[in-house]
């Protein structure tokens, strides 16, 4: 079994890592809050007492809008913190797998899914930062993974932490009678975690690069949640709004490494699914 040491292990991907990998994994979870206030040394420490095969990296400050207007804590945690840890795995002659984002792609012009060798130049401080971070981190270790992942979501879960995601927001704009905008020019995947969190294990055998991870989706965001409101059987109302936004991403580099995914219309019935609430 491989041994893992998992960074972010108290936050919504890490948690459902340790809920879902215990069996196929050793984990060792990094200390709580280890990741916000430790220093290079302290993270090389970790690392090295751990002595991990690979290192599954997902402390992040994730909050788009946090980063943007906190732009050092957001390098600090987005940036210096994963070369930290490259640095300490090539010491370690450990794999290191980094949770990046599709906000790499935001600001793109181009429509249709988008590959991973696009030029790219983000349009705000948190896909800026993940960027940096995948270019310097594959400079210190070619053999890192670098996972540029959609937006995600889960059903709330007793004892498991959720946030902001597609289902929840539909959920309690149904519950709280609040209505919510979806653009038709916004386009970008959506995709169940614990999909993605199964999907880990394949990735832990993948060679080093930048690979767009998670569901496909040629749905706008409108549609999408459309069919999430039908699939949930609730109906809030939906407003068309105009935000035009292209981070719809091409996942064939996963694919032909053995990584697959549900579209993100069939995600959303796998979820269902395995929450009992589908036949
Ligand atoms: N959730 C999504 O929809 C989504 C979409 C695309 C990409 N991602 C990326 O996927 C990864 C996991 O996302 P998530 O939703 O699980 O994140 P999250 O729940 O917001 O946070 C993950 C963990 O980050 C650590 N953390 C908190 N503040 C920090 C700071 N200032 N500096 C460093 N670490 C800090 C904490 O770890 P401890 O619990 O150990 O204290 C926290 O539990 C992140 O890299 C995120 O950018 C997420």
């Amino acid at each position: 079994m491989k041994r893992v040491l998992l960074t972010g292990a108290g936050g919504f991907v890490g948690a459902r890592v340790r809920q879902q990998l215990a069996e196929k994994l050793e984990l060792i979870p990094a200390p709580k809050g280890l990741m916000a206030r430790g220093g290079e040394e302290e993270i090389a420490r970790l690392v090295d007492r751990a002595h991990p095969d690979a290192i599954l990296h997902t402390a992040a400050i994730s909050d788009t809008g946090y980063c943007e207007s906190h732009p050092e804590e957001s390098y600090r945690a987005n940036v210096e913190l994963t070369l930290w840890l490259a640095k300490a795995a090539a010491a370690q002659k450990a794999k290191l797998v980094v949770f990046s984002s599709d906000q790499v792609y935001a600001g793109v012009e181009r429509s249709g899914p988008l590959p991973e060798d696009m030029p790219l130049a983000p349009a705000n401080v948190y896909g800026c930062h993940k960027l940096e971070a995948e270019q310097r981190g594959l400079e210190l270790l070619p053999e890192a993974v670098f996972l540029r992942v959609t937006w995600l979501y889960d059903l709330p879960g007793y004892g498991l932490p959720v946030r902001g995601n597609l289902v929840l927001n539909l959920v309690r704009a149904a519950l709280q009678g609040q209505p919510q905008t979806f653009s038709p020019r916004d386009f970008r995947g959506v995709t169940y975690v614990r999909q993605a969190v199964e999907n880990l294990l394949p990735v832990l055998e993948l060679p080093g690069g930048v690979y767009n991870y998670g569901s496909e989706n040629d749905l706008d965001m409108l549609e999408t949640a459309r069919r999430f409101c039908a699939a949930l059987d609730i109906a809030p109302t939906l407003v068309p709004g105009d935000r035009a936004r292209n981070l719809a991403m091409d996942t064939a580099k996963a694919r032909r490494g053995g990584v697959a995914f549900d579209t993100t219309a069939e995600g959303i019935v796998r979820c269902l699914k395995d929450y009992g609430l589908r036949g």
